[in-house]
């Protein structure tokens, strides 16, 4: 490995701003698992059912309002890892319908290329934690793997290839304190925006 690649993977790891949204976001997650409950809350199928309806009902909207930000400012796609569309393959599969308003919009506000990183960083963030919930799920339930849990495990996605772009784009550009700062609080809110919308309706 040449010094110069060598020295890119080093700056990967340590990006000044994937380490102020670790650190600034750190008990924004424990919130957040508390609430969801996964994959505890899991026992039948209704139950997985009624938590995926939850998390598209956080998702669809996010993933809207991420897609129309503004992304010059990193060299990643406007829709890089989206997975609203298997929450609505794994409702179906469960015979659920889907009955989110494709016009909601999130109310987060994630219009800048920061802000947009923090949102896109907890939706990205939230692969890491599905792989292991859903071998979980599919044991309980008596699934085969990805049977109603391609969310979970972004099936036929690349959530690892997704999750390395991203922290490498990160790490390509200096970010301000300002910058640095706003996409954490953009990623607060979107923490506080999916614990609070996929909690109600899994809980109801
Ligand atoms: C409720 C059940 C959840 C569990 C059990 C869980 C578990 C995990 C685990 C095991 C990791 C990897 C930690 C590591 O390898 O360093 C992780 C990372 C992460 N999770 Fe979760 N998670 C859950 C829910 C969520 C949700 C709903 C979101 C987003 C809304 C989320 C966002 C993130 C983020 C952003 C990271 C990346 C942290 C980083 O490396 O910077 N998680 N989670």
């Amino acid at each position: 490995m040449s010094d110069q690649v060598r020295a890119r993977r080093v700056a990967a790891v340590v990006s000044p701003m994937l380490t102020a949204l670790r650190e600034g976001t750190r008990d924004h997650h424990v919130v957040v698992e508390r609430r969801l409950a996964l994959p505890d809350r899991i026992r039948v199928r209704k139950d997985l059912g009624a938590t995926l309806a939850a998390l598209l009902d956080a998702w669809a909207p996010l993933e809207r309002d991420l897609a129309a930000a503004d992304w010059t400012g990193l060299p990643v796609g406007a829709r890089l890892g989206e997975a609203a569309a298997l929450l609505r393959a794994d409702l179906a599969a469960l015979g659920v319908v889907d009955d989110v308003d494709p016009d909601r919009t999130s109310g987060v506000l994630l219009d800048t290329t920061a802000r947009a990183v923090g949102g896109r960083y907890v939706l990205l963030g939230s692969a890491l934690g599905g792989s292991v919930i859903a071998p979980v799920v599919e044991r309980r339930l008596g699934l085969s793997e990805g049977e109603a849990t391609g969310f979970f495990r972004r099936s036929g996605r690349a959530p690892g290839v997704d999750w390395r772009d991203f922290r490498q784009a990160l790490a390509g550009r200096d970010w301000s304190s300002a910058e640095r700062r706003d996409a954490v609080e953009a990623a607060r809110q979107t923490f506080e925006f999916v614990g609070r919308t996929a909690a109600v309706r899994a809980s109801g």
